[in-house]
């Protein structure tokens, strides 16, 4: 008999951590509490209908290509109306620039499975997306977190890590970012910056990851040209997902990266599912190819543009003095910062007492800092909720300031 059932596994497995927002949002179910810690979709903005007529004449006219195994790369009529849509920022992308993944999370595991060995470090945002920390910790990388403001990630503070690691004869294997409406705080890389990280990186030869699922939930303003919009270096790695656009169950995204890249991604898709599902992926290029997508993301940004209204609205009313905010121009989510004494991981438990839940803002700093930081979303609570919710959360923390 295995006693010690844990001596079996491998170096990387032992590595691995348990999401701790996972693990949060367990605790948050209970149907009484408010949760602010997931990020969940609004279900209002399902295109119920729309998949429900193009799934059944699917199933009608293609069944047997669409129950049957696909290529690993992904079907060939969303690679092309991807690279359709991709193309509207730039020209030169080609569908076998495109390989379809399932969920942009999977695609974050693909790319440390391709580039990471044991210690290779990565740069990232801090705080940054918690699914890609898990990602890359799983291949046992070093993470080195560049802090961020309003504008996205400092480029002073990027050139000096950079130029200290030179210094070192080390490189990042590269440098991963959220651009747009970051998850968590919200922010948004301005275009100087940008453009800054791409001259950075050519200086350096860096690759950038440039993971972005919100960037089409813009409530206000011009948008901000996509990093690799700016690029004519083969310089980068883009990630987007269908999650945040239409719906999370479909499951499916796409990495958008030079050919060479793509290929050998898709050998390492090969040995985790062999394909993504070419029902769900008929699915949505047929969606794609009536011209759907953009009336849906409209739709979505008009009620989510409200909610952050609401939710705003509300933390200018309760919030007690000493709490600040971000205020972002789109996406999911917002950062709370309280003042530096206090620990939003202690709060915890007295907010869940209250009724209300959110995510520590420890969980996205590589370095496990940000104790007095928590995100919380806005587009999935009601909007009677989140007023309630802000009520609820402002008078714990009054109470324990
Ligand atoms: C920045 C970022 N990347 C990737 C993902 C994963 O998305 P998907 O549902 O496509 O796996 C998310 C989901 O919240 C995210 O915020």
């Amino acid at each position: 008999m295995i006693k010690d059932l844990t001596a079996f596994y491998s170096k990387a497995a032992l590595n691995m951590k348990r999401s701790e927002i996972r693990e949060l949002l367990k605790m948050t179910r209970q149907p009484d509490i408010i949760s602010f810690a997931g990020g969940l979709p609004d279900p209002a903005t399902f295109p119920v209908k729309d998949l429900e007529e193009i799934s059944c004449q699917l199933l009608r006219d293609k069944g047997a290509i669409a129950l049957q195994y696909g290529p690993t790369e992904g079907e060939a009529p969303l690679r092309q109306e991807i690279a359709k849509w991709m193309s509207r920022e730039k020209a030169t992308i080609k569908p076998e620039n495109i390989l379809i993944t399932v969920g942009s999370q999977q695609g974050l595991d693909i790319i440390a499975k391709v580039f990471l060995d044991p210690h290779d470090i990565v740069v990232v945002e801090m705080p940054t997306y918690v699914g890609g920390l898990q990602a890359f910790n799983a291949y046992r990388a070093r993470m080195i977190g560049v802090p961020q403001d309003t504008d996205g990630m400092r480029m002073d503070l990027l050139e000096k890590t950079l130029a200290q690691l030179a210094k070192r004869d080390k490189k990042p294997k590269f440098i991963y970012v959220v651009p747009d409406f970051q998850n968590p705080s919200g922010a948004t890389l301005s275009l100087k910056r940008r453009r800054q990280l791409l001259d950075v990186a050519h200086q350096y030869e860096i690759p950038i990851v440039e993971d972005s699922p919100y960037r089409d939930l813009r409530f206000v303003g011009k948008s901000i040209p996509a990093i690799y919009s700016l690029d004519s270096e083969n310089h980068i790695i883009a990630l987007s997902t269908f999650s945040k656009l239409l719906c999370p169950g479909l499951r499916l995204a796409w990495i958008m990266a030079p050919a060479e890249w793509t290929d050998r991604m898709v050998v390492a898709k090969q040995s985790m599912d062999l394909c993504s599902p070419s029902y769900t992926q008929l699915i949505v290029a047929e969606y794609l190819r009536r011209g759907l997508l953009q009336r849906q993301i409209e739709g979505i940004c008009k009620l989510y543009s409200r909610k952050l209204k609401i939710m705003l609205d509300a933390l200018e009313k309760y919030m007690p003095k000493g709490v600040r905010w971000s205020k972002p121009k789109g996406g999911l989510f917002l950062w709370i910062e309280l003042p530096k004494r206090m620990s939003a991981n202690d709060l915890f438990p007295k907010a869940v007492e209250n009724g209300v839940a959110y995510v520590v803002g420890t969980a996205f700093h590589c370095d496990g800092t940000g104790q007095n930081t928590m995100r919380i979303n806005f587009s999935y609570p009601s909007e009677p909720q989140i007023v309630e919710g802000i009520q609820r959360l402002a008078e714990m923390l009054r109470a324990n300031m």
